[in-house]
């Protein structure tokens, strides 16, 4: 199983998918699982349409691929957790779908469970997941374990009191003056709701509990690849990876630095200035060795901070919209464990 993380925008689909092409080349069943909502991953695979579960790529051997739809995958997880008429009454809510589609950690623990279940019928050699982009990679691996809290949340105890209650309790509950108050004041049934949600998710939770334990288990296992570009925010996020990770999960594999600028483009404004070229021309070959500069000392001080394996992807002037864009894109990167993950 392989992680690709990282800050927003800095081109965790297009290796994913790019990987994912190179281990279906190298002979090995190849899955890669996206929760993209911008359907980058279909558009980079050459625009087939991707759903819930893996299909096959019409072009590329041994390549599957699927999209999360998260509030379809949290239906599947409650319906196996919890009791059918509790399981509808949950879906019904009108949280479930805020929770399921828009809390963040509620995402990455659907992506989290769909991958489990993925590595568990055991068809593909490697499970690439492309993580959610939330504010971090870093809470994909947070997510079993906040899940677990809110499902056995504190909030709970303090609305129902110390014991697991029946619906006879929700029901005093609800008649309660300060939630009755609250939703005459919101002008609907919101506490009311989310107690209800709350209750009910409750059903489900020795099911979701140890189902936790489960998903931190092939997490545990996973090389994990932080993608950043040389710029602060990526940065400071693929930090977060060394600083924040919990002790139960492997440290990164590598720290792939994308779109990288070629290393002689530093020396461009030292060479002697070409005849006939103007100043414009002139100043833009510095400004791209400056640029070039600038990358190199981000990847140095990062180096010199953290005893990561680092890797690098060449800033591509093509689009990359097919599956051989895609497996030139790795071809042309440097120091990606490849060997690691199998792929020749
Ligand atoms: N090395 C590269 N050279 C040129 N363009 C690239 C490179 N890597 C990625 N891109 C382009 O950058 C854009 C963003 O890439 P991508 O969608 O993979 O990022 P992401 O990290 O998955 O973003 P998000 O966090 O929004 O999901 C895409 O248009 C992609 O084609
Ligand atoms: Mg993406």
């Amino acid at each position: 199983m392989v992680l690709v993380t990282g800050a927003g925008g800095v081109g965790k689909t297009t290796l994913a998918a790019g990987l994912a092409v190179r281990a279906a080349e190298s002979g090995l069943a190849s899955l890669v699982m996206t929760v993209d909502p911008a359907h980058r991953l279909a558009d980079a695979l050459g625009g087939y349409s991707l759903v819930n579960h893996p299909t096959q790529h019409p072009e590329v051997r041994g390549l599957w691929a699927a999209t999360l739809d998260a509030a379809a995958s949290w239906e599947e997880i409650i319906r196996r957790h919890a009791p059918p008429e509790v399981a509808d009454r949950t879906i019904a809510n009108p949280l479930f779908e805020a929770v399921t589609s828009r809390f963040p950690a509620g995402q990455a623990y659907a992506a989290a469970d769909q991958m489990a279940s993925r590595i568990e019928e055991g068809r593909w050699d490697i499970v690439l997941v492309d993580t959610p982009p939330s504010e971090g990679g870093i809470d994909f691996f947070l997510a079993p374990a906040r899940t677990r809290e809110l499902v056995g949340a504190k909030i709970l105890h303090w609305l129902t009191g110390a014991r697991l209650p029946g619906r006879r309790a929700f029901f005093d509950i609800a008649a309660r003056p300060a939630l009755k108050l609250a939703d005459a004041v919101l002008g609907g049934r919101l506490l009311g709701n989310v107690a209800e949600f709350l209750l009910d998710l409750r059903a489900a939770y020795d099911g979701i509990a140890h189902r936790a334990d489960d998903i931190q288990t092939h997490l545990r296992s996973a090389t994990t690849l932080v993608v950043a570009t040389a710029q602060p925010t990526p940065i400071r996020e693929a930090e977060r990876f060394f600083l924040e990770l919990p002790n139960a999960v492997r440290p990164p594999a590598a720290v792939v630095f994308n779109r990288i600028l070629p290393a002689d483009w530093t020396k461009a404004a030292a060479l002697p200035p070409p005849p006939k070229l103007g100043v414009a021309v002139v100043e833009n070959l510095e400004r791209w060795a400056a640029e070039a500069h600038r990358q190199q000392e981000a990847r140095a001080e990062f180096a010199s901070r953290f005893r990561a394996r680092l890797a690098e992807i060449p800033w591509m002037s093509a689009d990359l919209t097919t599956p051989a864009d895609l497996s030139r894109l790795v071809s042309a990167a440097r120091g990606l464990p490849l060997d690691q993950l199998g792929i020749r």
